[in-house]
């Protein structure tokens, strides 16, 4: 079932969708050598709670942080540790916070310090196929015209796409119908309609395509421990178009120079 949102859920959409941007904004300001990933945790944790939102993924079946923190390889739903952050690292923050009853998710992939040419393009790519497959979002049209818009930017330059974990569908429920893969055919899958809202959300890789999950039963990671990047935004469908209620400006506020 997909629940399509009134306008009036739209605007609370918006405000849950704003906190966890600038929660964002708040962990940028942290990504430096030298800080674990459980800083940048309690960081966004501390802030979210300060500004009356919820931390959704703290506890979401069982998770046990309020950040996924994807390192190198992890592709998504590392857990925040201990691991101090070194340069030439990237790291991506996963972050869904919940307010007034609606869902705003995102992720931004940072780099730490200087990072290779090879990693910054990898990085480049996926967070513009985000918005190749957001331009592609469109009433009337197919989920699978997002999902092969994001296939075909990302392919033809030489990156794979994880097919194991999807964007999806976002309001009441950080989850909800439908599932976004990031690879599929044009013309097929569910209509879009105005009301919907969706986490559209790239997880590419640098090698192959292949993932596993490790034995802790969350974490995510490349098979060949190659480097992964995930970039994500909440959209809604409104007058025929995808709008992003979420925003990467408080973290260009921060990173300026390091700008992906
Ligand atoms: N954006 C992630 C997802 O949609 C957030 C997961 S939170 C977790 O899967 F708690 F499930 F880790
Ligand atoms: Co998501």
């Amino acid at each position: 079932m997909i629940y399509l949102k009134t306008p009036e859920d739209i605007e609370k959409m918006r405000a849950a969708c704003m906190l966890v941007s600038r929660t964002l904004g708040e962990i940028a300001k942290w990504v430096t050598p030298g800080v674990t990933t459980h800083k940048i945790d309690s960081i966004a944790r501390e802030f979210i709670s300060d500004n009356g939102g919820r931390a959704a993924c703290l506890g979401y079946g069982g998770f046990p942080g309020a950040v996924c923190c994807e390192v190198n390889e992890v592709v998504v739903h590392g857990f925040p540790s201990n691991y101090s952050l070194r340069e030439g690292d990237i790291i991506g923050t996963d972050v869904v916070v919940e307010l007034d009853g609606f869902h705003g998710d995102m992720c931004y992939t940072f780099p730490v310090g200087e990072i290779t040419d090879e990693v910054y393009n990898l990085c480049r790519t996926t967070k513009e196929s985000l918005y190749v497959g957001i331009e592609a979002c469109k009433e009337g049209h197919r989920l699978g015209d997002i999902s092969n818009a994001i296939q075909t930017y990302c392919e033809k330059r030489g990156y794979s796409v994880v097919r194991e974990m999807c964007g999806h569908g976002i309001g009441k429920k950080m989850h909800e119908s439908p599932e976004v893969p990031n690879y599929g055919r044009r013309g097929t899958g569910p209509i879009i309609r105005n009301g919907m809202c969706l986490a559209i959300e790239p997880m590419i890789n640098l090698g192959s395509k292949n993932i596993i999950i490790e034995k802790d039963g969350w974490t995510c990671r490349t098979r060949d421990r190659k480097p992964s990047a995930h970039y994500e935004h909440t959209i809604a469908v409104i007058d025929g178009k995808a709008e992003i209620l979420t925003s990467f400006e408080p973290v260009y506020e921060v990173i300026q120079d390091r700008f992906i």
